[in-house]
C-alpha cells in the first residue's frame, strides 16, 4: 500500500506561475511543486516573445490598461487589468532579483543606468515587451528553477501527473498523482493546493502548445466544484510555422513587432486591408484575416517576411527562430516564412478572485488555467507571463496569511476493482477525433449548427471515456483525454451560449457584437454557494480595494 505524503502547500504545475508562487511562500512552509514532465517541456519554457511591463518613460500604466481593454473587446474586468498592470514594474524587479536576465539596449550599454531592450507586439501602443532574445520563457524558467533547487523547503516532484483533487468536506485536502512510471497512484495531503497547470490548447488539432496542455487543472477544478468562465475565447496565434516536419513551432509575434509583414503567395500584403494597424492589430483580427484569405484562395498557408531587416539584426534578436527555420531549409534573413494560425492560449478558465482563490476553500488557480478577467475576449500579447507573476505573488501572500494546518485523514487510492486495459487504441482514436472535431467545428469561425454537432459528439466521447476510467487501470493518455474532453465540452457550452461575436469568438450566425458585454459563467453540479467566492453566481467576483 502506498504512503501518504504531507505538504503545507502543493502546487500542481511548474511554469512561471507555479515556480514563482513556490518561491514567494514563507520558507517555513513545506512546499511540493508537481511537474507533469521535465521543466523544459512546459509552455513557459517555450514562451518566445516576452512579458509586457510599463518600463519606458513615455509609456504609462494608463496606456497599458487602455491597450489591454481594447484588445479584450469590452470584456476585460477593469479592476483586474489595473491590478495587474500596476504591478508590472515590481514583477520585473523581482525577476531580476531572482537572477533572470533580460536583453538590454546595446546603444545604452555604457550609460549609468542600463535600459532594457523593449520590443512590441499586436495591440500595444508603446514598446513595452521585455524579453531575452526570442527565448524569454527559457531564461525565466531556468532562472527560477535554479532558485527552487537552492530552496530547502521546496521539493520538485518531476514526471507526476494529476489524477484528481481530494476534498475533505467542502475544502480541498490534497491530490492524487500518477507516478512517473505509471505503476502507482500517490496520495498527497496539503492544507492548500494551487493549480498552475496551464491551458487547454491541445484540444485543437493544430496548436503552438507543448503536449502537456490538456486542461488538467481546469477539468479537476470543475470536478471539485469550481465555476469556470469565458472558455469560448481560445486564442489562435496567427503565425505558427507551416512545415510538415514542424507542426507546432511558434513564429513569435515580436517579428511583426520588429517590422515583419504578412503576404499571400503572390506577394500581396493583405493585413492593411483588414485593419489600419496592419500586422500589429490584435491577434483575433490577424488570425481571422489569415483564415479568411486562406479559405478564399484555398491556400495552405500565408507568408511572413522579415528579410528587409539587416541579417545581423534578425539573427541577434531571433536566434532560435533563425536556427529552427534554417534546420528546415528556410533562411529567414532572405526568405519568407510559411505560417498558419494555430491554437495558442486559453483566455478563460477557473473563476478566481484577486488572490487566485476559487469557489472551493483552500484551492487556488493561477496562470493560464485561471480566469481573472484580465484578458476579456482576447488576450493582448505578452500579458500572460505578467498575469502569472502578479497573481502568483498575491496568492502566495494570501496563503501565507490564511493557511491553517489541518489533520485530515485521507484514504489511499483504491484500484482494487479495475483491470489493465487491452484497448489503448480506443484512447488514441478518441484523442485524435476530439482534436479534429474541435479544429473543424469550434475553430476560428464558428456556426451555431457546428457547435451543436460538436456538443453531441463530445458528450458521446465523454461517456465512453468515463466508462474506461471506471473499468481500467489509469494511464496518462486516459487522464489527459478525460480532462481534454471535459474542457472541450465546457468550451463548446460557453461558445454555444454566446449569441454574438466578440473578440476571439466569431459565430457567423451571430456576426454582430452585442451592446452588453457579459461573461459566460458555467456552474458545476456540485457547486456550493455557501463556500463560494463572494458576489453574484453568474459574474466574476468583485475586487477588494
Ligand atoms: O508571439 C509570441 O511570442 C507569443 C507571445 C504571447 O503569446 O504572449
Amino acid at each position: 500500500m502506498s504512503t501518504i505524503h504531507r505538504y503545507d502547500v502543493l502546487i500542481i504545475g511548474s511554469g512561471a506561475a507555479g515556480l514563482s508562487l513556490a518561491l514567494q511562500l514563507p520558507s517555513a512552509m513545506k512546499v511540493g511543486v508537481v511537474s507533469k514532465s521535465q521543466l523544459a517541456a512546459g509552455s513557459t519554457f517555450w514562451a518566445q516573445g516576452g512579458m509586457a511591463a510599463v518600463l519606458h518613460d513615455r509609456d504609462s500604466v494608463e496606456a497599458h490598461v487602455a491597450d489591454t481593454l481594447s484588445a479584450g473587446a469590452g470584456l476585460c474586468h477593469e479592476p483586474a487589468v489595473n491590478f495587474t498592470v500596476k504591478r508590472s514594474r515590481q514583477v520585473v524587479d523581482w525577476l531580476v532579483s531572482q537572477g533572470v536576465n533580460f536583453d538590454l539596449r546595446e546603444d545604452r550599454a555604457d550609460a549609468e543606468f542600463r535600459e532594457f531592450h523593449l520590443t512590441t507586439e499586436g495591440g500595444h501602443s508603446h514598446r513595452r515587451v521585455i524579453h531575452a532574445a526570442d527565448q524569454t520563457g527559457r531564461a525565466i524558467s531556468e532562472g527560477l528553477a535554479t532558485r527552487i533547487a537552492e530552496a530547502n523547503n521546496i521539493s520538485l516532484l518531476i514526471d507526476q501527473c494529476l489524477v484528481d483533487l481530494i476534498k475533505s468536506g467542502s475544502r480541498v485536502a490534497g491530490a492524487h498523482l500518477l507516478s512517473a512510471d505509471g505503476s502507482s497512484v500517490e496520495t498527497l495531503h496539503a492544507d492548500a493546493v494551487v493549480l498552475a497547470t496551464g491551458g487547454a490548447s491541445k484540444a485543437y488539432r493544430y496548436t503552438t502548445n507543448p503536449d502537456g496542455a490538456s486542461g488538467d487543472g481546469i477539468a479537476a477544478a470543475w470536478r471539485a466544484g469550481c465555476r469556470v468562465a469565458n472558455l469560448e475565447f481560445n486564442q489562435f496565434h496567427p503565425t505558427c510555422l507551416f512545415h510538415p516536419d514542424s507542426r507546432s513551432f511558434l513564429i513569435t509575434e515580436a517579428l511583426r513587432g520588429e517590422g515583419a509583414t504578412l503576404h499571400l503567395s503572390n506577394g500581396e500584403r493583405f493585413m492593411p486591408g483588414f485593419d489600419q494597424r496592419g500586422e500589429l492589430a490584435p491577434r483575433d483580427i490577424v488570425a481571422r484575416a489569415i483564415d479568411h484569405e486562406m479559405k478564399r484562395l484555398g491556400a495552405e498557408c500565408v507568408y511572413l517576411d522579415i528579410s528587409h531587416r539587416p541579417a545581423d539584426f534578425v539573427m541577434r534578436h531571433f536566434p532560435q527562430t533563425y536556427e529552427r527555420c534554417l534546420e528546415l531549409g528556410i533562411n529567414i534573413t532572405q526568405h519568407r516564412i510559411p505560417v498558419v494560425p494555430a491554437a495558442h492560449y486559453t483566455c478563460g478558465g477557473v473563476l478566481v478572485d484577486q488572490f487566485g482563490a476559487t469557489d472551493v476553500p483552500g484551492l487556488y488557480v493561477v496562470g493560464e488555467s485561471a480566469c481573472t478577467g484580465l484578458h476579456g475576449a482576447n488576450r493582448m500579447a505578452s500579458n500572460s507571463l505578467l498575469e502569472c507573476f502578479v497573481y502568483a505573488q498575491s496568492a502566495a501572500g494570501h496563503i501565507a496569511e490564511s493557511l491553517v494546518a489541518r489533520q485530515t485523514a485521507l484514504s489511499p487510492w483504491d484500484d482494487s476493482r479495475v483491470r489493465n486495459s487491452d484497448e489503448e487504441v480506443v484512447i488514441q482514436h478518441n484523442w485524435q477525433e476530439l482534436r479534429r472535431l474541435m479544429w473543424d467545428y469550434v475553430g476560428i469561425v464558428r456556426t451555431s449548427r457546428r457547435l451543436e454537432q460538436a456538443a453531441r459528439r463530445i458528450s458521446l466521447l465523454e461517456s465512453e471515456v468515463a466508462g474506461y476510467y471506471a473499468r481500467f487501470q489509469i494511464t496518462r493518455p486516459l487522464l489527459e483525454l478525460r480532462n481534454l474532453a471535459r474542457v472541450a465540452s465546457l468550451m463548446v457550452e460557453c461558445a454555444a451560449g454566446r449569441t454574438e461575436s466578440r473578440g476571439l469568438h466569431f459565430n457567423s450566425d451571430h456576426p454582430q457584437q452585442s451592446s452588453q458585454a457579459r461573461d459566460s459563467v458555467l456552474i458545476p453540479p456540485n457547486f456550493n454557494s455557501e463556500t463560494a467566492l463572494p458576489g453574484t453566481t453568474d459574474q466574476l467576483p468583485p475586487y477588494q480595494s
